[in-house]
């Protein structure tokens, strides 16, 4: 069953509880963190996670686009966050596996993040302690670009690992999908699609939610 995860950052801002209310028919809410160092761009932090928890009964999954993560995960975490998941390319590989450790302490799924030019092979270090993949299929920072078709064989390398290592860990992909390129993702192996423009530009948001499903 593919699981849809629309980002806010399509939203809009001045009427987020009502954006998150439109999106009730989807499996979670995708909040889009930038500090303005690992990406350019800076959208929303701790205070907005914490505004929008009691808004909806969808788990937060909260992609973190932030520099050494590990200093806040813990507080993503007690802000209502569900699933955190942080960039490989953010920290140093023990930074990344103490970030996944401290959000499994506060009993929260954890899961990592692979930019556009990190191999699948980076996924390797950390695939015994996710619950969560997710490849970018787009630069982070900015909704609304073009997808990048050519991420497809790196979403079945990752399948492979999971379903050889750990099978129940979910994979993610993010970026540029719509109705005609969710197919591509989930042929590839994809379980879960992030979707902001698709679904906020539709005008039946959940007839998008459904259509992207496929
Ligand atoms: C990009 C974000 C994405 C973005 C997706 O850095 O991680 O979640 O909001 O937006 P669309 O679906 O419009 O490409
Ligand atoms: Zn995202």
């Amino acid at each position: 069953m593919i699981k849809i995860s629309p980002s806010i950052l399509a939203a809009d801002f001045a009427n987020l509880q009502r954006d998150i209310e439109r999106i009730s028919a989807a499996d979670y809410v995708h909040v889009d963190v930038m500090d303005g160092l690992f990406v350019p761009n800076i959208s929303i932090g701790i205070p907005v996670v914490k505004a929008i928890r009691p808004t909806t009964r969808l788990p937060l999954d909260v992609h973190l686009m932030i520099d050494r993560p590990v200093r806040y995960v813990e507080q993503f975490c007690d802000a209502g966050a569900d699933i955190v998941t942080v960039h490989v390319e953010s920290d140093s590989e023990e930074g990344t596996h103490e970030a996944l450790r401290r959000i499994h302490a506060k009993g929260k799924k954890a899961g990592i993040v692979l930019k556009p030019k990190t191999p699948a092979s980076a996924a390797l270090p950390f695939i015994n302690e996710v619950e969560m993949i997710l490849v970018m299929t787009v630069e982070p920072g900015f909704g609304g670009q073009k997808f990048m078709a050519d991420m497809m064989p790196k979403v079945q390398e990752i399948r492979r690992y999971i379903d050889a290592m750990n099978p129940t860990c979910e994979l993610e992909v993010d970026g540029g999908v719509d109705p005609k390129t969710a197919p591509l993702c989930i042929h590839s192996g994809a379980n879960v699609l992030v979707a902001g423009s698709a679904v906020y530009k539709a005008d039946d948001i959940p007839g998008r939610i459904a259509q992207l499903r496929g």
